[in-house]
């Protein structure tokens, strides 16, 4: 092999080395990019309205609501996704992946986005076909924690 030759089969080589760089990078790229593609699919114009009702506290109107709906799961030792809903305060704190509700912007909060059903099934609440066989909320009641939240979640 001429010295010419050997040359070219290495800058081959550099360049299938290149291109595999490239795919993986792409690969990669792609599968950090497809979670975000999913979340942003979620159509926030299927929310229900939030409710009109002034003046909604937690103690008052959503407590009621989650000890029907979600205590069950979100309560005491080991709560489901790391996540307690018997207080205001532990509300606020958030789950696994962090906080859940964000006062002034219902929109914006993933718990709404999992109670009103809109996103991906996996995230439902509560979970579709649960053992309990606790049924989705009413479309009321997600606009009355909607109505909580855009009010400042007090
Ligand atoms: C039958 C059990 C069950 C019920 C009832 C239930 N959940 Fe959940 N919840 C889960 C499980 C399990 C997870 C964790 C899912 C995961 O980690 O993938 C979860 C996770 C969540 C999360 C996400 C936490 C995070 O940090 O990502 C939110 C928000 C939530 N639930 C809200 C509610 C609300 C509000 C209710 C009541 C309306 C409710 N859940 C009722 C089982 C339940």
């Amino acid at each position: 092999m001429k010295p010419v030759d050997l040359l070219n089969v290495l800058v081959k080589n550099q360049n299938v080395l290149f291109m595999n760089k490239i795919n993986f990078l792409t690969v990669v790229g792609t599968l950090c990019i497809a979670p975000l593609a999913l979340a942003e699919a979620v159509d926030l114009t299927k929310l229900p309205p939030a409710s009109s009702k002034p003046n909604v506290t937690f103690a008052g109107d959503i407590k009621p609501i989650f000890e029907k709906s979600c205590i069950k799961c979100h309560s005491e030792q080991k709560p489901k996704g790391k996540l307690r809903l018997d207080t205001l305060e532990n509300v606020m704190k958030g789950g696994g992946d962090g906080k859940v509700v964000r006062p002034g912007s219902s929109d914006k909060s993933v718990l709404i986005v999992d109670v009103a059903r809109i996103g991906d099934e996996e995230d439902w609440m509560p979970p579709k076909n649960n053992k309990a066989h606790i049924p989705a909320l009413t479309k009321d009641e997600v606009g009355l924690i909607r109505a909580w939240i855009d009010q400042g979640a007090k």
